[in-house]
This record gives C-alpha cells, structure tokens and sequence, in this order.
C-alpha cells in the first residue's frame, strides 16, 4: 500500500485557520469579550432589543428610530408562512423539532416570490421574511404535535413576545418577554461557528439563503452546538435535588465525562453571554418560586471548578435551558429557540459572504490505498 510521501500540516476540525476577514462579529477568547459589529454585548444585553440587534447585523450599523420602526414593520407583516407550508408540518409533526423548522424553511422557499434572486437586496428582503417566520414555523409545528390549531402571528407584538404568544396562545407576561428577548439578543452571533460557517459554505457556491438556513439549522442541532441548553437541563433535571449535586458531579468527573454548558472553542474564560442568562435564571426561579434548578446549576458552577485553569468555563447554554424550563417552553424546542435568536447571525454571514464571495472548498489528505486492483463482482 503506497502513501503519499509528503504530509501537510492538517488543522483538523479547521481549529485555528482563520477563513476570511469579518465586520459582524469579534470575539476575544482570552479576554472573554464579545462584540456585535463593534458594540460590546454587554451594551446589547442592557440597552438593545432584539428588532435592534437584528438591523445591526443586517445593516452594520445602529438604526435611527424611523429606520428601526420601518423594518420592524416589515418584520411584523411578513410572520405569516403559507397554508400549504403549515400543512407540511402536519406531515412532520412528529419530528423533533429541528427536523420540523429545517423542513419548514426549505419548504418555505417553494413559496418565497423571491427564491431564485440571489441578489444582495433580494438576498437582504428573503432575510427579512425568514427571521420574521422562523419563530412561526417553531410555533406553528410545536402546536400541531400537541394536536391544537397554529395560532397566527400578531403585528401588535415585538418579536420575543409574538413568538410566547404563538406557541402559547396567550399573551405573555413582561418578564418572560425580557428574558426571552434578552436570549435572543445574546444568541444572534457568534462568529464563525459550525452552523455559520455552513451557511457561508452553502451560499460560497452561489446556493441562496434559504438553502443557507436549511444547512445552518441542520449543523446547528448537533449537542456539541446548539443541543447543549437541552442536554444541561436533562442533567439538571436528573440531578433533581441540591443536595445530590455532589455526588452526581463528582462522579461524572471522576469518569472524565464531559459537562454539558460547558468548554468553548473560542473562549478560555467564562463565556460573556453567560452572566446575563445566570441573572434570568436566578430571578425567574426566585418569582416562580422554584429556586431550585438555580441553586443545582450554581452549585455545578461551583464544583467545576477545577476544569477552569484548562480553560473550560461556562457558556451561554448553562443557563439558557433553565430559562426556557421556567417559562414552559418544551426541552425539544431549546435548539429552535437558539435558532430563532441566531437567524439575524446567520442572515448577515450570508450576506458578508455574498458581498466578496470564494468558494468555500478546503482540502482533506488522502490516507486510504490507491492503485488497488479492480477485481470483477464475482470473483471477490
Ligand atoms: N466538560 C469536561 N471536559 C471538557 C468539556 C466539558 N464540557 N469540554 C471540553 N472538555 C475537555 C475535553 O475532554 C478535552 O480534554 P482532553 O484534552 O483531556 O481530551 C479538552 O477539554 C478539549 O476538548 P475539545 O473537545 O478538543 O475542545 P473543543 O474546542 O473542540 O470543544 C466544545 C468545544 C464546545 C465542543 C466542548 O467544550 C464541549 O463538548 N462542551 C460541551 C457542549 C457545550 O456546552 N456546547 C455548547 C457550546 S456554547 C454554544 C455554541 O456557541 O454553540
């Protein structure tokens, strides 16, 4: 068996190579900083909404209010998806949920008027549309599963609130609108992480968004991305009580067993989005009177410790799926709900990528045989 004699460095899982340059993001790892089109996440989290965040990505700059409310509007008219669409996740409807949206969206594309323009500005119109009706789609599809009636979007609520108000059927109080919309806000970028870079791969052969958003949904499901807030809360929930968090932990440890909502590619500290889910967490235990997924995730915290100085801290997903367990909403829809803070994320890396577009094509070495000998089917 011959091999190639010479071996080129390999980046596996591309760790380290740096594809291209950016304007939507910056994340400092060491420092533990993030930043959306230049503004801290900080800022963001306090003083921005949702609707805002996603003009910045879109757009690269902060909106004046008459911008911000023109595109609102837009957003708000377009959350609407096609009957025949809904009728699709009647078929699916008992698919997990990523299934159901990723199924959605690509069949959302047959209706879009739009699909086949690949285009920047058709490009930005289709982004548009698809934040404003992925939420429906979650919605929609978690309502059929339960055997109830989709509830049809409202234009006089934000988006955080629209989407509690479709999967609900009620209107939702302003706690949960706030953490809901805080979430989103926190998930709306972050680089060029796995589902990103999948959709820049898809649109880098001239594919267009919706193809994009089916690639990034369907890399974004796996538990080493978006499954983390999912797998923390099951593991909150076998834990079940503070006081049984030790042995549990120590165990785990002890087996060398990896703990989810925790580690990072990028950050070698705690993770910035995480402090503003710990506070949620926190206060809606506390108002809800179930004080106790708080107490099992900070007591986790605290016996993880020693994973730090190898750099593997909390991030973002800790805390995220005792949010969404407080507010009711369903553990199969943690993933969706990631999905649904990070469209405007994804739209913006799709339009980045389209701007200056490269195909997107690395190299693999080869390490099988060649040269074999074809042998006739029945003489093997
Ligand atoms: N618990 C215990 N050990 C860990 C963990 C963890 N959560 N994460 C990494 N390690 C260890 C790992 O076992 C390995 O140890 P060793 O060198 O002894 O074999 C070392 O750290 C390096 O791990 P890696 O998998 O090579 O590092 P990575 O950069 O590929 O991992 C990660 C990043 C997110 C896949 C990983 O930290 C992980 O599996 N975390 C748990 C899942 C999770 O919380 N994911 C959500 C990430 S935040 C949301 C998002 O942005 O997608």
């Amino acid at each position: 068996m011959s091999q190639p004699t010479s071996a080129p460095e390999i980046a596996r899982g591309l760790r380290g190579v740096v594809l291209d340059t950016t304007s939507t993001c910056h994340i400092d790892g060491e420092a533990g900083k993030l930043y959306y089109r230049g503004y801290s996440i900080h800022d963001l989290a306090e003083y921005s909404t949702f609707e805002e965040v996603t003009y910045l990505l879109l757009y690269g700059r902060l909106p004046r209010r008459d911008e911000l409310e023109e595109m609102d509007r837009r957003l708000r008219q377009s959350r609407s998806v096609p009957a025949p669409v809904l009728d699709v996740l009647r078929v699916v409807q008992k698919a997990h949920p990523m299934d159901a949206l990723r199924t959605g969206v690509s069949a959302l594309a047959a209706f879009d008027p739009e699909t086949a323009d690949t285009s920047l500005e058709a490009t930005l119109r289709k982004a548009e549309r698809l934040i404003a009706q992925v939420p429906t789609l979650v919605a929609a599809h978690d309502r059929i599963r339960r055997g109830l009636e989709p509830v049809p979007p409202r234009e006089d609520l934000s988006h955080a609130a629209n989407f509690l108000y479709m999967l609900h059927g009620r209107e939702p109080d302003a706690e949960a609108v706030d953490a809901i919309d805080m979430d989103f806000i926190l998930h709306a970028e972050h680089g060029s992480n796995a589902s990103a870079f999948a959709a820049r791969v898809t649109v880098s052969t001239g594919s267009d968004i919706h193809s994009a958003i089916v690639s990034a949904i369907g890399t974004l499901k796996g538990p080493l991305h978006g499954g983390a807030a999912e797998a923390v809360m099951h593991m909150v929930e076998e834990i079940g009580d503070p006081s049984r968090v030790d042995e549990y932990i120590q165990r785990m440890l002890a087996e060398g067993r990896r703990i989810m909502g925790m580690g990072h590619r990028v950050y070698r500290v705690e993770d910035p989005r995480a402090r503003h889910m710990r506070e949620r967490a926190r206060a809606l235990g506390e108002r809800l009177g179930q004080p106790k997924w708080y107490q099992i995730l900070e007591r986790i915290a605290e016996l993880t410790a020693p994973l730090r100085s190898r750099g593997i801290s909390l991030n973002v997903d800790f805390y995220a799926g005792s949010v969404y367990y407080l507010l009711g909403i369903p553990e199969d829809l943690f993933i969706p709900m990631f999905a649904i803070g990070r469209m405007p994320g994804w739209c913006a890396h799709v339009l980045e990528q389209m701007q200056d577009n490269v195909l997107i094509r690395p190299l693999l070495q080869y390490s099988g045989p060649i040269d074999l000998e074809y042998v006739p089917i029945d003489q093997r």
